[in-house]
């Protein structure tokens, strides 16, 4: 089948940026700035690739960022005291601790010190509860909220879907069953979310009229796992070796792309799918907790 399959997450995000672009200009007029507050700890590699993506997508559309680079060994003591000081900055409208954090650190502790209106990554308790509540005035994870977008605009019907979520971690698989479930529009879905312990994945993937793939397992996805015509997301990020590649190594997603595009009915590329819907969600979050703060 020809590549006319595709789902441009790019240009979907472009789309994104340009409403956030015009939502940051009417902040201007007021004398408001949106401002970003990064804080990574250690040298986890995807992570500095991650938070520099996002990083210069805020420069791009005039968002104020400050990163805090932490050393690997900072006590959670010391962390918790600049998320406070960032908490009580009125620059600052968002902050995001980037995961993964090293392993003597707390991250459910981690992102419930960050303030919920600050929360633009939606992982406080407050806005994990109020998502699950189906009340639209918390944040909403910037991934599963980027996935949900990029079938919107793609004009791919959620509501009444057999919808497949592959992975339950705390920043995509699970935010985005709650998403989908909710009795609201572009949602209505009927979602299985499967994980390490689902028996049978295949006859379960199977059956999705939309298969969301968030395991973090490399090519996971074969052919004759996916239903003819389904759409297929791939929110994986994996680095295989590979002697042929520049360094040893190269990126892949969770879902065997070569061989189930042809299968597919709709698919999202990697890179280029979910990834820029991410940032773009990202942006747009931060304007929106500027624009809360300012009381609009
Ligand atoms: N690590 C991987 N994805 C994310 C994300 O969306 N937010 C944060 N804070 N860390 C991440």
């Amino acid at each position: 089948m020809p590549v006319a399959n595709l789902i441009d997450g790019r240009a979907v995000a472009e789309q994104i940026h340009a409403g956030t672009s015009q939502r940051i200009a009417f902040l201007k007029q007021r004398g408001v700035q949106p401002g970003l507050a990064f804080v990574r700890v250690g040298d986890d590699p995807a992570s500095q690739v991650y938070v520099g993506m996002k990083e210069r997508m805020s420069a791009r559309l005039a968002i104020a960022s400050v990163t805090h680079l932490l050393p690997e060994a900072t006590s959670e003591r010391d962390l918790l005291k600049l998320i406070a000081q960032l908490n009580a900055d009125s620059k600052i409208h968002g902050i995001l601790v980037q995961a993964p954090l090293p392993r003597h650190l707390d991250q459910a502790n981690l992102h419930t010190a960050v303030l919920p209106q600050k929360d633009v990554d939606g992982f406080h308790p407050v806005n994990v509860g109020k998502l699950m509540l189906g009340d639209t005035t918390g944040f909403v994870p910037c991934t599963p909220a980027g996935v949900q977008e990029l079938l919107i605009r793609s004009e791919v019907k959620i509501e009444g879907a057999q919808v497949v979520v592959l992975g339950r971690g705390n920043i995509v698989g699970k935010p985005m069953a709650a998403i989908l479930i909710q009795k609201a529009r572009h949602a209505n879905a009927t979602v299985t979310l499967c994980h390490s312990h689902t028996r049978d994945i295949a006859a379960h993937c199977r059956r999705a009229d939309i298969l969301i793939a968030a395991l973090g397992v490399a090519e996971f996805v074969k052919a004759d796992m996916v239903k003819p015509g389904a759409v297929v997301i791939d929110v994986g990020v994996n680095r295989v070796k590979d002697a042929n590649a520049k360094g040893g190594s190269r990126l892949v997603g969770d879902v065997d792309f070569a061989r189930v595009q042809p299968v597919a009915g709709r698919i999202t590329p990697n890179p280029g799918g979910v990834g820029p819907m991410t940032i773009a969600m990202l942006m747009q979050n931060t304007v929106r907790a500027a624009e809360l703060a300012v009381g609009k």
